[in-house]
């Protein structure tokens, strides 16, 4: 696969941890939705990465992994449009994974911020294990796997694409050093036609000399519209960019996933440790219930004590759910005690309720068709190793695994 369509690749990963709820839904699944008309995506679920903290009690682990595969088709991630599978059942990523261990040095795992920021978090686990040291480079290898461009992830995954390029980087330089290299890329260069070959140097000059981002993507972009050289010394141009050799493994960038807006039923930011969630799966009763229990601001004692919005977990919800209408009767209403808490409250109930309903006939069909869920892991399976194939050929080929004399 040539650099131009790694380019558009994007993969991501998500640790199968039960049911999930609106905050994933808004954060994470709406935009994989998106993304998947707009890139040739694998997104998979991360169960070797649940194991590195779960491998005590692995018991929920499938079960979770099958909760997390019909959510995601609920909410619209499509087996056809994007490549969807388990982790575990691609097996070319702890390949990669351990030809890349060879050359990761401790110190660079050791330093990973999430290493000693979740052991202390979870404090009753033993994460002092090899396994979850290696997290992260599991997750460069999940991700280099399929030389993917881009990788959507929150804020506290980026130290972890971070170390991907970094890996990568250390990848290419030990091993992407081809016998001639330098007489090949200027050949290369020559093969592009006198103007465009002299926009190259002078692009590859600014970038290597004055650190120049901007000639950097000029050239990348010139790169891609030249008609007349081969794949290999496109490549081989890619990687003479940056200097070193071949870039076997492209380093890919975070897509960051802007924080999730939102609000749990206490106020606080929804997440399952809070136990303050909606599920995606939540009938419209529980739905209902949940947020009739809700807190609202601790001033309205009775319905003819005024309240203040802006001190009241519900009005958060509303600001995702309700139009501006809405949110001027909440405000009047509220303020001179015109409205009564469960009154405010029933349009948020119905919102939610009519963004869920779609998703919930989807997932109960799934659920109903457990046959059709496995074809679609199994197809997407498949496919994922089609790709990782195809790496792991290049990646043994440049370390000199490929054992073709025999
Ligand atoms: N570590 C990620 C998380 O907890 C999940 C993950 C595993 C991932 N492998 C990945 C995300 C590869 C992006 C790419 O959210
Ligand atoms: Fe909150 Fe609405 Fe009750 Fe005001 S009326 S306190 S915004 S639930």
């Amino acid at each position: 696969m040539s650099s131009v369509e790694s380019q558009r690749r994007v993969v991501s990963g998500m640790r199968p941890t039960g049911r999930l709820h609106l905050g994933h839904y808004h954060g994470v699944l709406k935009n994989w939705v998106k993304l998947q008309h707009e890139y040739e995506c694998f997104f998979f679920a991360a169960d070797w990465h649940a194991l590195t903290t779960l491998y005590e009690t692995p018991q929920d682990i499938e079960q979770n992994v099958w909760d997390m595969m019909i959510d995601w088709l609920a909410a619209g991630v499509s087996g056809t449009s994007a490549t969807m599978f388990i982790q575990s059942q691609v097996p070319e990523h702890a390949e990669l994974n351990l030809l890349l261990s060879m050359s990761t040095p401790l110190s660079w795992l050791e330093r990973v911020p999430t290493y000693k920021d979740q052991q202390e978090k979870l404090r009753d686990l033993d994460l002092a294990t090899y396994g979850f040291l290696g997290y992260p480079l599991l997750m460069s290898a999940d991700i280099l796997v399929y030389r993917a461009g881009l990788v959507p992830v929150g804020a506290d995954q980026l130290s972890h694409v971070e170390i991907t390029r970094e890996l990568a980087r250390r990848f290419n330089h030990l091993y992407g050093k081809e016998a001639g290299f330098e007489d090949k890329a200027r050949a290369a260069i020559q093969k592009m036609g006198k103007k465009a070959a002299k926009l190259y140097s002078n692009l590859r000059t600014a970038y290597q000399e004055k650190g120049d981002a901007e000639a950097l993507d000029t050239a990348r972009a010139l790169l891609q519209e030249q008609q007349n050289i081969t794949l290999g010394d496109k490549e081989r141009l890619f990687g003479y960019l940056e200097g070193g050799g071949k870039v076997i493994l492209p380093e890919p960038q975070a897509l960051l996933t802007p924080a999730s807006k939102m609000p749990g039923l206490d106020g606080q930011k929804m997440s399952k440790s809070y136990g303050n969630t909606i599920t995606l799966r939540d009938t419209t009763d529980e739905v209902s219930e949940k947020v009739r229990r809700m807190p609202t601001d601790p001033a309205r004692v009775r319905r003819t004590d005024p309240g203040d919005p802006d001190k009241c977990p519900v009005y958060q919800l509303h600001l995702v759910y309700t139009d501006k209408a809405t949110h001027d009767w909440v405000n009047q209403g509220c303020r001179s005690a015109g409205i009564g808490c469960l009154d405010c409250k029933k349009p948020v109930i119905d919102a939610i309720c009519t963004e869920l309903a779609p998703m919930q006939a989807r997932a109960v069909e799934y659920e109903n068709n457990p046959d059709a869920v496995r074809l679609i892991l199994t197809e997407g399976a498949e496919r994922a190793r089609d790709a990782a194939r195809d790496t792991l050929a290049e990646v043994r080929q440049a370390i000199g695994l490929n054992y073709r004399r025999g």
